[in-house]
């Protein structure tokens, strides 16, 4: 009850409305409360019918990759229904439990290393440039998208639902990550989750938790004050799994307060299954398995185990259950959150799924990567003025396609990649070390959107000679980029090859320059101040060019808004370098996560800093005002206003309410935001209801959330620097759920 309470709330506070699709449920036809119990009966009767070694056979799989390296499953005969990919658990035909059939992941189907040789699928914008779209109907038409292709490609997994927050700007994968803030990761995360599930494929949520860095992985150690665990990291967690409610919450490679995540009683039995009563099943990552007794520590299957120094859901584990160190009931318990989840999502009946066809994966991935461009700075020069006969396209690649980011979440597109650049390095992860482009060249795209300029491109590879051709045209634009990937953290916020340089010559020969960033963080722009406009295209999957050009030339007005903060100076975070960077591979080191919730634009506003650009900034062609904010206080704090567009164009914002202090102590949160559609002239009145845990404190004695009661100053605002009206409202004090 409580569950499906706290549901209805959070989806009331950001009108997440389900789209009109055709969904696992619908085709069922029962009501969540009847197929909960369906499920609990099926899951029960058909794992009391088990043997152990059935059992066993459910509780750990392998690595779908027969690929040199991938231990000796990848010379074994497979069963006949293993579809290559990330991971395989055999089913129990005779039962009618289906094999687990598991692929990566967010951003889309994936096909590593080739796998299945000539198989592709839609490639998505990065997980940022969701989050900047501040969309939830768009994030759940992404996950459907994506849950959709990986049932037609076979699977009925996805690894999909990263939602570890964006602690710091040099970890490698916060491109797969949404935002720096909870409340966003959690609703933009379990709306594509529930997206994922409505196609009938079980999706997880990942990777559980304080996974903020790639460096050492294996070996990194968390400590954090367990609230601000609670109020942040772990909140994005919980808000998601409420929303989306994901088959199988995947655990992390790191520790916290030395326990593997994988292996932690606290996270897995305390906080995910007792506390917030979850009822699907924890799957390890790949490889973060480190003893049969991490089975009794909550954790319910191992994953892709040859990367384990041995199966330890195996023979190590049914040791443990002669020696009766691991009970029978834990073992049931393991089995039917498992089949439970199968139910749940509809694969154990799941009919064949016919193809997605590639030109709604198309259009998905574009109105992502439409929605999730920031516009951060514009003096004037954008959109192009029509009357543009000439302009610049400098920047190596721009002429071939996009960068993407790496690791298994990098998919395979029907165009392809047009270019690979495998960078290599030391480490496990170095093999999957390659940058790569999506066909899909910016400088067509922008040929085909400007049809009155010439088009010219130079590639940058020497400054003088691009700076020659900028100087010559009436628009210069420079595409700047820098490759993230799993397994490895930037050692700064710079930009690599030489292309701050770049970008000054031709800022330099041209003041009409503009710079489009391809990354997976924010990055230093020493040159900020010299050119006219810069926009943010984070790696915007496999339509991304032709995004890019349309924001550029006008023909889409931008609306994506930061999903984080981009620091002035690395000295300005918690943690200005990344521990241990540069030691061996699995080199142990302790974080202690000072900055406890405090994340991004909170550190910011805690410390007064002045971000270059802080979370939430989003430019636009358009103009809109906020007015008439009211804020009501009472057991649901509800905040309503009125937005309108004052500008000349149709276009998109996204206002922002904040909590800016506490009893006049600082103490900033994102509270609610709406992304709203306008017409020039037109206004819109908005009302959100506030999730009662954003204004609250884990309180850990009573292990409740608290509300201190006094005065709150509840901003309206353009981002998370520029409030535009504020209300103080008295809340009683008060106490309430998990
Ligand atoms: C990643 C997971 C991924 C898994 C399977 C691991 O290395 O951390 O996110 O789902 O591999 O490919």
């Amino acid at each position: 009850m409580r569950k499906s309470l706290m549901l209805v709330g959070t989806c009331l506070a950001f009108g997440i409305a389900t789209p009109q699709l055709t969904t696992a449920r619908e085709v069922t036809g029962s009501s969540p409360a009847a197929r909960e119990a369906a499920a609990d009966h099926w899951a029960a009767e058909t794992e009391a019918r088990m043997t152990d070694e059935e059992r066993f056979s459910l509780i750990h799989g392998f690595m779908a990759l027969k690929l040199p390296g991938f231990g000796s499953k990848a010379e074994a005969p497979w069963p006949s229904d293993v579809v290559p990919g990330a991971g395989y658990i055999p089913g129990v035909p005779r039962l009618g439990v289906p094999s687990l059939r598991e692929t990566d992941a967010s951003l889309g189907v994936t096909n590593p290393m080739g796998v299945r040789p000539g198989d592709t699928a839609t490639a998505l914008p990065s997980s940022l440039a969701l989050g900047a779209s501040f969309n939830t109907e768009l994030a759940y038409r992404g996950g459907n998208l994506v849950g959709r292709e990986a049932r037609a490609h076979g699977f009925n997994v996805l690894l999909g639902g990263g939602v570890n927050l964006v602690r710091d700007p040099h970890n490698g994968r916060n491109f797969e990550y949404v935002s720096e803030d909870p409340l966003l990761s959690g609703v933009i995360a379990g709306s594509a989750i529930r997206g994922t599930q409505d196609a009938g494929v079980i999706s997880t949520v990942k990777h559980f938790a304080f996974n903020s860095n790639e460096t050492n992985r294996h070996s990194w150690n968390v400590t954090i004050d367990e609230a601000a665990g609670r109020e942040s990291d772990l909140l994005a967690f919980q808000i998601a799994i409420e929303l989306g409610q994901p088959g199988s919450v995947m655990c992390a490679y790191n520790l916290l307060h030395g326990d593997h995540a994988c292996g932690s009683d606290y996270l897995l039995n305390t906080v995910l299954k007792k506390e917030w009563g979850y009822r699907g099943w924890v799957m390890s990552d790949w490889g973060a398995v480190r003893g049969p007794d991490f089975a009794v520590k909550g954790l319910d299957q191992e994953s892709g185990e040859q990367l384990d120094e041995q199966v330890w859901f195996d023979a190590p584990l049914k040791a443990k259950l002669v020696d009766g160190s691991f009970s029978h009931a834990r073992l049931s318990d393991m089995v039917r959150r498992i089949l439970r989840s199968m139910k749940m999502a509809g694969v154990t009946d799941a009919a064949p799924a016919a193809a997605v066809d590639a030109a709604e994966g198309a259009a998905t991935a574009l109105e992502i990567a439409r929605q999730g461009i920031v516009l951060l700075k514009n003096d004037g020069a954008l959109p192009i003025a029509a009357t543009a006969r000439s302009i610049a396209v400098i920047g190596d690649k721009a002429q071939i396609g996009v960068l993407s980011g790496g690791g298994s979440s990098q998919g395979l597109p029907a165009k392809g990649w047009s270019y690979s650049n495998p960078i290599g390095g030391a480490g496990q992860m170095s093999a999957w070390r390659t940058e790569r482009w999506f066909a899909g060249a910016p400088l067509d795209a922008i040929k085909k959107e400007a049809p009155q300029a010439a088009v010219i491109f130079n590639p940058g590879l020497y400054p003088s000679d691009a700076a020659a051709l900028a100087a010559r045209s009436d628009v210069a634009i420079v595409f700047v980029r820098k490759y993230e990937t799993e397994g490895f953290d930037s050692p700064d916020l710079g930009l690599p090859y030489g292309q701050d340089a770049l970008v000054e010559a031709v800022a330099a020969a041209n003041p009409n320059t503009i710079v489009v960033l391809e990354t997976g963080n924010p990055i230093a722009m020493p040159w900020r101040d010299k050119v006219k406009a810069i926009m943010a295209a984070w790696y915007p999957g496999q339509e991304g060019a032709q995004a890019i050009a349309e924001v550029l030339t006008g023909k889409v007005n931008p609306s994506g808004h930061l999903p984080i903060t981009f620091p002035a100076a690395v000295e300005q975070l918690p943690r200005p370098t990344v521990p241990s960077y540069g030691t061996p591979e699995g080199t142990p080191v302790t974080v202690n996560l000072s900055e406890g919730a405090d994340i991004g634009y909170r550190w910011f506003a805690k410390k007064s800093l002045k971000p270059m650009y802080p979370f939430g900034h989003g430019l636009s062609y358009t103009d809109f005002t906020y007015s008439d904010l009211r804020v009501t206080s009472g057991q649901a704090v509800t905040a309503s206003f009125t937005v309108r567009n004052t500008g000349k164009r149709e276009g998109a914002d996204v206002p922002q309410l904040y909590l800016q202090a506490i009893g006049g102590r600082t103490a900033a949160r994102l509270l609610g935001f709406q992304r709203v559609s306008l017409k020039p002239g037109e206004s819109r009145a908005v009302t959100l209801t506030i999730d009662p845990r954003l204004l609250a404190n884990f309180d850990t004695g009573r292990r409740r959330w608290r509300v201190a009661g006094g005065s709150y100053d509840i901003a309206l605002s353009k981002d998370a620097a520029t409030s535009v009206e504020t209300r103080a409202v008295t809340l009683k004090p008060r106490i309430f759920g998990w």
